[in-house]
């Protein structure tokens, strides 16, 4: 039987609630799927500083280099605010997409048929289709580019820089168009070119990376169009490509259009099959410890996992399925409706790893 090694970084506040859930759905599709997983956990973010002392301590590097995928909770708490830049839990979570080289940042927000009425969008402005992926740049830009404290005019200034060499887009921008191919077959690049230099070198490397993806329809967008387009009318959009900083924000955007935050799951992806899998919710530390935190982002990511680095389509698509059913029965606090059964944590891990079956993918 084939055996995976999934890497643990279950986190901070509610991080190793969410992550329990995602493991009892991955157990269940292991066994439905006639595959087996074993679990290694491995420190990150402020647990990993009241620890050891660091964001990301060396041997969590080790750890998930060595693994087939890493699961990640969440990082950060109110504890570690007041630490410096580089020592906050944010710096492990930078630290470990480039250590792992993950510079595909996979982000699908889109609407879950029964959560309609949760988007603050009016109902004729969200549609019934809104299914957006937005690929976001996740290794350089100006979060990774040289950035200092200087004097200017005789008065203190900081400056960080947005640097992206060709190659660098190239392969961000080719990611865009494969899983373009695979969906609606529309990729709209966002970047600032009417502005930025950085911006018309990614414009120009977009245009000669298309020639390779005929099939493919580009368009191109200011980033701040595309912010005004994502609330007037967001079923225009498939694929979306972008820069690191652009896409951070773009992506938080987005996924408030589904109404429902604790839902969104996303795939840091790399060259290799290694990918890390984590909610783009935070760690809620006001949330951690009461059994109520929503869990079905964690458990949608480890569907992308399950899809992206252990090849188990099926599995993927199984688990996807397990959840938009469990959400017509039941739901946690977040998404809760009257008339709808208000389960915890643990008993929405239950119900969509017991949906589980294989009948149906
Ligand atoms: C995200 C987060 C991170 C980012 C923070 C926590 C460093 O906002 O994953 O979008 O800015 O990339
Ligand atoms: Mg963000």
């Amino acid at each position: 039987m084939k055996n995976y090694r999934i890497v643990l970084l279950k986190g901070d506040g509610i991080g190793p609630e969410i992550v329990k859930e995602a493991v009892k759905v991955l157990d269940q599709a292991a066994k439905v799927y006639g595959f087996s997983i074993s679990y290694e956990e491995a420190l990150l973010g402020g647990i990993a500083i009241t620890q050891t002392g660091k964001p990301l301590p060396e041997e969590t590097v080790t750890a998930c280099k060595a693994s087939d995928a890493v699961l990640l909770g969440a990082v950060g708490g109110y504890q570690w605010d007041q630490l410096p830049g580089s020592l906050r839990p944010e710096a492990g979570l930078l630290g470990i997409r480039a250590a792992l080289g993950l510079y595909a940042n996979l982000r699908p927000a889109r609407i879950f048929a029964p959560l309609r009425s949760a988007s603050p969008l009016r109902e004729n402005i969200i549609g019934d289709a809104m299914d957006i992926l937005i690929v976001r740049e996740l290794t350089g830009g100006i979060y990774f580019g040289q950035r200092g404290r200087v004097e200017k005019n005789g008065a203190s200034a900081a400056y960080d820089t947005e640097l992206y060499t060709v190659p660098e887009i190239e392969r961000i921008v080719r990611t865009a168009f494969r899983v373009a191919q695979k969906r609606r077959k529309m990729l709209c690049s966002v970047d600032k070119a009417n502005v930025l230099e950085s911006s018309r070198l990614w414009r120009e490397t977009v245009i000669r990376v298309a020639k390779e993806f005929p099939d493919v329809e580009l368009s191109h967008m200011y980033v701040d169009n595309a912010a005004m387009q994502l609330v007037r009318n967001p079923g225009q959009f498939d694929v979306i490509v972008t820069s690191n900083l652009f896409g951070d924000i773009l992506s938080d955007e987005a996924s408030m259009l589904s109404g429902s935050i604790g839902m969104l799951p996303s795939a840091s992806l790399s060259d290799s099959t290694l990918g890390l899998y984590e909610p783009i919710h935070g760690s809620a530390p006001d949330l951690a410890g009461q059994g109520i935190a929503n869990p079905l982002a964690t458990i949608l990511s480890a569907a992308m996992l399950l899809k992206y680095s252990l090849g188990q389509e099926r599995a993927s698509r199984e688990v996807e399925r397990a959840v938009d059913q469990a959400l017509l029965k039941a739901r946690t606090a977040d998404i809760w409706e009257e008339g709808c059964e208000r389960v915890s944590t643990a008993q929405m891990g239950n119900l969509v790893a017991g949906l589980i079956d294989g009948k149906t993918a």
